[in-house]
């Protein structure tokens, strides 16, 4: 190998690795790094110009095979439906989707179901937000996720839209977005938190996924699409400290997501179910709400453990964490929309979206070993490679 190929061989390492980016499946990444290297090794003895644009080639070619596909958006048709639009990304998604609804090009939804804890202030909401014209094509449907009967009800409002309208072409998609962000340490949170964390962002995915998809399935048209949001890489990425119960519910319903998507598959109900892996968002309630949601943890530990022992034991360490969400520049929460777009209306979605820098890295880390992964989790958020710096009185 000759000096000047060295710089080349860098160069070509990064595109392989900014294209490998754009698949969300461990497997593939791995294989093109293969296929990478074997080009590097067949094609480089046809050096200079043509060497380069060769490998190039045959790389860009290999990643956009999959992806040919998807140069044109679907014709909306049908509603689609938006869960946990009190805020954040259910919110933007629903004023993206209202706002952009008559576009020509990409058709538009009869009916977005802006599904909402708090029906009223949603309503609000979009009734500030949105034009007249942009209104008509949102209702507002009250859904608590952790309560049986109201995500029948919610389904009900849905079925009982479609009937009435005789034109309507159904129910297309649902995006998902509900969830709370519990924050605490494994060993003193108490349980009940995890079960109400397990409720919202586990269970909610399972009780909208049997309400509605029934309703999906009367559709005679294209298939539909189901989207979930888990979070950060995925399964493989990395557990910070003090997410013991978020990051437990993530992977729970990831996991769901996966053996719903084989038996579609098996029974050839053609609908896709996603799953968007949003890295740290903002705006989000996560992080406004952070602080309210600590000192409320805080005090649910100390009626149950009768002491401060909890925060003694793990209070800088979560002022910490509160400290890094707020340096941290997170990804703006428009770039989820964007995915939930591409989810819905391209012809081939992809099985996962990892949105943001943070969580496209975060399969990488992952698939380190274990120590080297865990260091990692730690020194992003309370370390060297924390915007906050490294957390004082604990080791890191
Ligand atoms: C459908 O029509 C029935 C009867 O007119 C009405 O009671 C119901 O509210 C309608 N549903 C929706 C979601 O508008």
């Amino acid at each position: 190998m000759t000096e000047e190929m060295v710089p080349k061989q860098f160069a070509i390492s990064l595109v392989c690795l900014a294209l490998a980016g754009a698949f969300d499946n461990h497997f593939w990444r791995l294989v093109v790094l293969y296929v990478h290297h074997q080009l590097w090794i067949l094609l480089v003895p046809t050096s200079g110009v043509v060497g380069l644009i060769l490998q190039v080639v045959a790389m860009v070619g290999i990643m956009w095979i999959p992806m040919f596909a998807n140069f044109n958006y679907r014709k909306r048709q049908g509603c689609i439906m938006v869960t946990g639009c009190d805020s954040g990304m259910g919110q933007a998604t629903v004023v993206h989707f209202a706002q952009t609804n008559d576009d020509s090009k990409k058709g538009s939804f009869e009916k977005i179901f802006a599904a909402c804890y708090n029906a009223q202030a949603s309503k609000e909401y979009f009734e500030k937000t949105l034009t007249k014209d942009q209104l008509r094509h949102v209702l507002v449907v009250p859904l608590d996720v952790t309560d049986d009967k109201s995500c029948k009800d919610a389904a009900k409002t849905v079925q009982s839209w479609i009937t009435n309208e005789t034109s309507s072409k159904g129910l297309y998609g649902i995006v998902q977005y509900h969830g709370v962000p519990f924050f605490g340490p494994a060993c003193y949170m108490p349980v009940e938190m995890y079960e109400r964390q397990l409720q919202v962002n586990f269970l909610g995915f399972v009780r909208i996924v049997q309400n509605f998809m029934p309703i999906m399935k009367k559709r005679s048209m294209t298939p539909g699409r189901i989207i979930f949001t888990g979070t950060g890489g995925g399964p493989c990425s990395p557990c910070p400290p003090l997410l013991s119960a978020y990051m437990s519910s993530k992977f729970a319903a990831e996991s769901f997501v996966h053996s719903l998507r084989a038996e579609c598959y098996m029974t050839r109900n053609e609908i896709s179910c996603v799953v968007i892996n949003p890295g740290f968002v903002k705006p989000t309630m996560l992080v406004e709400k952070g602080i309210e949601l600590t000192d409320k943890m805080w005090k649910i530990c100390e009626d149950k453990q009768g002491s401060t022992v909890a925060k003694d034991e793990y209070g800088e360490l979560a002022n910490h964490f509160t400290k890094y969400s707020s340096l941290q520049p997170g990804t703006h929460v428009s770039e989820v929309t964007k995915a939930a777009e591409h989810a819905l209306l391209s012809n081939v979605p992809r099985t996962s979206y990892k949105v943001g820098i943070d969580s496209k890295l975060a399969p990488f880390v992952g698939m380190m070993p274990t120590g080297m992964r865990e260091k990692i989790a730690i020194h992003g958020i309370y370390g060297i490679l924390s915007p906050a710096g490294t957390v004082k009185g604990y080791r890191v």
